[in-house]
């Protein structure tokens, strides 16, 4: 591990030498091209690095990092780099990935400092506010963090699947799988929010209530 400015070109040298001496053909053929399966979009923290701890590795995912996870549908950098991951690289997988203690959540739940009057902050207060009832149940304040980091993730996904590169993918099979994660540095665990199964199984469940109105209604 490198831990001064210097010590990072020598970590360098060490790890170009390390991998060609296993296979000396390891820059060749990373630098022909890239095929990731995932896009993740995860937070800027340092702590959050997708590399770490998913085990992928070079090549096998394609990244976009902000502040708090941000999906704004505005937000021309982050609408690229999902264009171009679903059209281009044919992505199967979207990740949103939030993490619990993040400062940027934070920053958008006190009414003093950063998160004030901060324009890229204030998705996440609307989102607060959209689930207000909620949140405000939650008194142990810890666990409200939480639970806006999870919420965060959720309208994010939302937001993934109403982009009109995404939409216009629907039913065929370039469609993407779009998943919700939350990193848990306390522990060191990703969270899969199911956020797939949860949305069908609501679905299912609304369909078939639809159903047994429509046949209420027939036999009448
Ligand atoms: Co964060």
């Amino acid at each position: 591990m490198a831990s001064t400015y210097q010590e990072i070109f020598e970590y360098n040298k060490k790890w170009i030498a390390e991998k060609t001496a296993s296979n000396p053909d390891f820059f060749h053929n990373l630098s022909i091209e890239q095929k990731p399966e995932y896009l993740f979009i995860g937070c800027s923290d340092s702590r959050v690095d997708p590399d770490t701890f998913t085990g992928l590795s070079l090549g096998d995912v394609f990244v976009h990092r902000n502040v708090s996870n941000i999906v704004n549908p505005i937000d021309l950098n982050v609408a690229s780099v999902i264009q171009y991951a679903i059209t281009n690289l044919k992505v199967k997988h979207i990740i949103v990935c939030g993490h619990y203690g993040c400062g940027g959540i934070k920053a958008a739940m006190q009414d003093e400092g950063i998160g004030k009057n901060s324009p890229w902050l204030q998705i996440i207060k609307d989102i607060y506010r959209i689930h207000k009832t909620e949140m405000e149940r939650i008194k142990d304040e810890t666990k409200r963090y939480d639970r806006l980091v999870e919420l965060n993730v959720i309208e994010q996904t939302e937001n993934v699947k109403g982009m009109d590169c995404v939409q216009s993918l629907k039913n065929t099979v370039d469609y993407p799988q779009i998943h919700g994660w939350i990193f848990d540095m306390r522990t060191g665990k990703i969270v899969d929010l199911e956020i797939n199964s949860k949305v069908d199984k609501k679905v299912v469940a609304a369909d078939s209530l639809f159903k047994k109105v429509i046949s209420i209604f027939k036999r009448q």
